[in-house]
């Protein structure tokens, strides 16, 4: 696949006597494709019932008559105001049991049946008349399920819809009440109707009730998804995707994935940076106008996996956004580096959001690729140069990965409703162990935690699995590689409780986990070959001798056959010693980067991206501040 970029536009918010020089401008800089729809409800049916479709109709032509590829998104995150009168209980609900009112988006609840049947409706309308289109060559479900967090409702429409599910998944309330281990607490019940959503109790709730809730959840976003997806296919041949966000773990990604084409994600490097990781002041500040060096790889990685292998990114930062606690201007170079940085882990587009930077409304603060006096702002000139450089190099051809990560969504869930200490966060977990991999050098696949295959992988990693499901078990039981599985895995049964025997219950590896402790940052223990564990540690009973061990003499690495155990959370130090004795094992290379120097294999290419406001001398290749090479293998 050739590379494309693309950009966001909203033909509704400017005059429509300069949507063909905008056409003119975006082809002319050498965008390809150009995502439109996806918030004009309002002005696709002003009136209940009563489309207007003539706008949106010549829009559509004038973009198409540009050469331009339309992504036309269904326009659910937005229901207008009239829809609040056909169904005044549609709005989601907080924890707290607040509503969630109009005035913004992503106003509605996920259970709600009459706010499912209007979207099936405007998406029907839609599809029938734009699914022959041939502008039209993909969609958009919706926009970022989840975002401003959304996908928790605890609504009375969600409340009756989990006691459905409930009563599906168990047939009988004891057979729930065994399930959650209910008698603890006298909290059995005797009715699916009696069971409430678990929020507002007195203490914590059930953790298994939490559980359920959360698997409930998502699974009403796969179901919301699925409405559409089936409707859009009735009509149309276009691909389908939906724009998934960084850091957003609160529906099960991979399970909504299965109904699309296309998983694409909405890429804010500088304010993911400030405002949704763990990071040193050092290492925000050093990388305040780059973003983190791994966090976009780690997002392109997971949703080429989440897309079966095709993916792009369907909003790009272009400049300063409106909504992180801080919003620094990008260093020049950014724009053009974070694109070719996706095409070089398979994306097969970049699209900028937004075209012109709106002057009115809740983003008035944020950049796109014009300014609202139509002037071109600075990731205009890049995008175009980039465009140029795209149209050069031609198709980019994917290598699979040696290293492969495994990553689990109900995990996520599993460690929110019981951390057992501040700082254990699943995806924290997960991307240390991902930047500790590309820091030495090496590209990375990401896996589902149902792979059942794991052949022609050298060294699979698998930290915080909850529970590791069967085929994954069989695979890893099958696996030739070397596997690093651990700290707490399979350390929850699938009803969340602890399983007897006890965890990790691994092929080949007699160990249990006797004890587990979680430690406050003032607390790290060290280990006898250097570094430290921190944040969480387990002691496991064995026979075997271990690999490493801590200073007080608790087992830290156990290693049968092809399977290792980490007994604890890793600090740097600690992992990158252990992942390089790892990939030492498993026949996989590995080099120690320059700080914020990063490559990426390609089957032609080697991409080195410098995330630096410095240049760097590395290997005998000079890389400029924000800068890119494409270096032929
Ligand atoms: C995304 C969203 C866009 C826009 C953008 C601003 O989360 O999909 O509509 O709000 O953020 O950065």
């Amino acid at each position: 696949m050739t590379p494309a970029l693309g950009v966001c536009y909203y033909p509704e918010h400017w005059p429509e006597s300069q949507w063909a020089e905008d056409a003119a401008r975006m082809a002319e800089i050498g965008l390809s494709w150009v995502r439109i729809g996806e918030f004009a409800w309002s002005r696709m049916e002003p009136r209940p019932g009563q489309f207007d479709w003539g706008w949106l109709d010549r829009a559509i032509d004038t973009l198409g008559a540009a050469g331009l590829r339309v992504v036309l998104g269904t326009p659910t995150a937005t229901p207008p105001r009239w829809m609040l009168e056909r169904h005044p209980d549609m709005l989601a609900y907080d924890a707290e049991g607040r509503v969630r009112g109009f005035g913004s988006r992503r106003h509605y609840c996920f259970s709600h049946r009459g706010y499912r049947a209007e979207s099936a409706r405007i998406v029907t309308a839609l599809a029938e008349r734009y699914g022959r289109n041939p502008h039209v060559q993909a969609w958009q479900t919706d926009n970022e399920y989840g975002c401003h967090d959304t996908v928790l409702s605890y609504s009375p429409a969600a409340e009756a819809a989990f006691r459905d599910w409930l009563a599906q998944k168990y047939q009988s309330p004891e057979a729930l009440n065994r399930a959650w281990g209910n008698v603890f607490w006298s909290m059995d019940y005797d009715e699916f109707s009696q069971i409430g959503l678990p929020n507002l109790t007195v203490t914590e709730a059930n953790p298994a009730h939490v559980m359920d809730f959360r698997r409930f959840a998502s699974d009403e976003v796969k179901a919301f998804n699925k409405i559409q997806t089936d409707i859009l296919r009735r009509h149309s041949t276009a691909p389908i995707s939906h724009n998934y966000m960084g850091r957003i773990t609160e529906f099960d990604h991979f399970a909504t994935g299965q109904d699309l084409d296309i998983a694409t994600w909405d890429a804010y490097p500088l304010g993911f940076l400030s405002d949704r990781l763990e990071v040193s002041d050092d290492h925000r500040r050093r990388f305040a106008r780059q973003g983190d060096p791994d966090f976009q790889a780690f997002h392109h990685d997971l949703y080429r996996a989440v897309g079966r292998g095709r993916w792009w990114i369907m909003e790009q930062q272009p400049g300063p956004v409106n909504w992180a606690p801080h919003n620094p201007d990008p260093l020049p170079g950014m724009a053009r580096l974070w694109a070719a940085e996706a095409f070089a882990h398979g994306a097969e587009a970049v699209c900028y959001f937004r075209w012109r930077q709106a002057p009115f409304a809740q983003e008035q603060m944020h950049a796109g690729l014009l300014r609202p006096d139509s002037a071109p702002a600075p990731a205009y000139h890049e995008a175009a140069g980039l465009a140029a450089e795209l149209a050069q190099m031609g198709e980019i051809k994917l290598q699979p990965a040696r290293v492969a990560l495994v990553f689990d969504y109900a995990s996520a869930w599993a460690w929110q409703t019981q951390p057992q200490g501040r700082g254990f966060d699943y995806f924290r977990l997960v991307f240390h162990a991902y930047k500790g991999l590309r820091k030495l050098g090496l590209s990375v696949d990401i896996l589902p935690p149902d792979t059942a295959d794991l052949d022609g992988y050298a060294l699979v990693l698998a930290p915080g699995l909850a529970t590791i499901s069967a085929p994954l078990m069989a695979a890893f039981a099958a696996f030739k590689g070397v596997a690093l599985i651990g700290p707490r895995s399979n350390a929850k049964t699938v009803d969340f409780a602890t399983p007897v025997p006890l965890p990790p219950n691994l092929p080949g590896l007699a160990a249990v986990v006797a004890r587990v402790e979680s430690l406050p940052a003032d607390l790290p223990v060290a280990l006898r070959e250097g570094g430290h564990f921190e944040i969480w540690r387990e002691k496991c009973e064995t026979e075997i001798a271990p690999e490493e061990e801590t200073l007080d003499g608790w087992p830290a690495l156990l290693t049968a056959g092809g399977i290792s155990y980490l007994a604890g959370w890793p600090d740097e130090v600690a992992l990158q010693r252990i992942l390089t004795k790892l990939c030492a094992r498993a026949g996989v290379g590995t080099e120690t980067l320059p700080e914020g120097l990063r490559r990426r294999e390609t089957q032609s290419h080697v991409l080195w991206v410098n995330y630096n406001a410095e240049s760097v001398e590395y290997q005998g290749i000079n890389l400029p501040a924000a800068g890119v090479l494409w270096q032929e293998k």
